[in-house]
């Protein structure tokens, strides 16, 4: 086949056609033809992808592989470098995902802006909207001079020939679906498409040690759209968390080659841009109303980062037959899981009731660490009283009702102390290896029932 032409590979069983079909004709499965471009081999000019190696291939000895200077470059924008693990790898393709008006665009901009004030021309790419469009946004968040480039354009072909002109520092797409590669006939956001797109622009980062920022839609369901091979070619994949309602976003790493994933940037959303919250947990308990019944409050870790966050249940007397449980911030199946403890171990008749759980400010947590919240919450709006003031709660809780020690529980009670706690129960395991004269003091707790007679009056 001559280079430069398509043909139509099955994703099932990698069967290759000269035209597109409903029904792989190889396998028999359905819509599973997507348009590729056709590349020569490398090596001896297309001969056999199986031939003789040449000298590159070589494998090398680990000791006589020369570590690269990976300097990480600062985007000026701290919450995104912490998420990142430390700022910019020069090289790296970064993916970020969320969901439409969550401030993607915002972020993006306002890390190209600064990251041009910083480490030089910055090429930003934006399929979505014109550069008028982008502009009137770059005057709201305060985007001064600066060498950030703007081009709203579309064809793959042609960004890259303004990369060349531009030489950027940094390159920012937004977004991968609205780009699409003149060497394929499919529409720009299919499969084909994108695979393509974010393979080209592996290349160029990769090659000219460019970062490059991807923006990813995402489906209804939560997922990055398009396939999910772009989360694998890509070295890092942020998400946007929370609600489009609330006035904080919240920017996770799910993926990332160069640091730890499950670190946090968290930031506000104002009238002249996002910014970063310097203190999450002020944030996330600052509509809290105290003693009232089935609030408490939870020391998570996030990354490496304490937070104290509201857990909210509310029970109540559900109607004949099927009782709900729904939980937001949480896994059902996890809340499933600790009412069934609280019935068994703790003597709560929860049979018949509705029960609503809430991660108050729309954060999600998943650590083991929060079940003890959980079970608090549940257990003091069922018996209508509230957590004894001043108090915050962590400890995961295991089937047979044992509160089980985690990890990090020293940080976790510094940043309670710090925000005016004054008792922290806690699994019993960690109170006994704990610093004592601290102005938070530890209740240590083996068991459920314990747990909830030290929290619930
Ligand atoms: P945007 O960044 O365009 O979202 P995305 O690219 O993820 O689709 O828009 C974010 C939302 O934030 C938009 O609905 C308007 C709002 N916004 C502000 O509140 N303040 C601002 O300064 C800006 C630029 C946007
Ligand atoms: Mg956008």
């Amino acid at each position: 086949m001559k280079p430069g032409r398509t043909v139509f590979a099955c994703q099932a069983c990698g069967a290759q056609a000269s035209k597109w079909h409903g029904r792989c004709p190889e396998c028999g499965t359905w819509h599973s033809l997507v348009e590729e471009p056709v590349r020569p081999a490398p090596g001896d000019g297309g001969a056999g992808r199986y031939g003789p190696p040449g000298e590159a291939a070589a494998a090398r000895p680990y000791d006589e592989i020369e570590m690269p200077d990976v300097a990480r470059l600062a985007s000026g924008i701290d919450e995104l470098d912490r998420v990142l693990g430390g700022g910019i790898v020069p090289g790296s393709v970064v993916l970020l995902g969320g969901e439409p008006g969550i401030g993607k665009s915002t972020l993006l901009l306002q890390a190209a802006a600064s990251a041009a004030r910083t480490l030089g021309p910055v090429l930003y790419a934006s399929g979505e909207e014109s550069e008028h469009q982008v502009k009137i946004r770059g005057e709201r968040l305060g985007v001064r001079a600066a060498p950030l480039y703007l081009l709203a354009e579309t064809c793959l072909e042609r960004i890259l020939e303004a990369v060349d002109r531009v030489q950027p520092a940094v390159l920012i797409v937004d977004s991968i679906q609205t780009v699409f590669s003149g060497k394929l006939q499919s529409a720009p956001g299919s499969i084909g498409q994108v695979r393509e797109a974010a393979a080209q622009l592996l290349f160029t980062a990769k090659g000219r040690a460019l970062p490059t920022f991807l923006v990813g839609h995402v489906t209804k369901d939560g997922s990055l759209a398009g396939p999910k091979v772009l989360e694998h070619v890509v070295d890092t994949v942020l998400y946007f968390e929370g609600e489009r309602h609330h006035a904080h976003r919240i920017v996770r790493a799910v993926k990332n080659r160069f640091g730890p994933v499950s670190e946090l940037g968290v930031f506000e959303m104002t009238g002249t841009g996002l910014r970063a919250v310097p203190s999450p947990s002020q944030l996330f308990l600052s509509e809290r109303a105290a003693n009232v019944p089935g609030s408490v409050v939870l020391c998570s870790i996030e990354g490496s980062r304490p937070i104290l966050v509201e857990v909210q249940a509310l029970v109540s007397s559900g109607a004949y037959g099927t009782s709900r449980r729904t939980a937001s911030g949480l896994d059902p199946n996890r809340l499933a899981l600790l009412l069934a403890v609280l019935e068994k171990r703790a003597g709560l008749h929860l049979a018949g009731e509705d029960v609503f759980l809430n991660i108050a400010g729309g954060l999600i947590v998943n650590e083991p660490a929060a079940d003890l919240g959980v079970v608090a919450a549940v257990a003091s709006s069922l018996r209508n009283r509230a957590v004894r003031p001043g108090t915050a709660v962590f400890g995961e809780v295991g089937l047979a009702g044992e509160v089980r020690a985690t990890p990090q529980a020293a940080l976790r009670v510094k940043e309670a102390a710090q925000l005016g706690f004054t008792r922290c129960v806690m699994p019993a395991g960690n109170s006994a290896s704990s610093a004592d004269g601290e102005s938070c003091r530890h209740v240590g707790v083996g068991t459920v029932e314990e747990a909830l007679e030290a929290l619930i009056e």
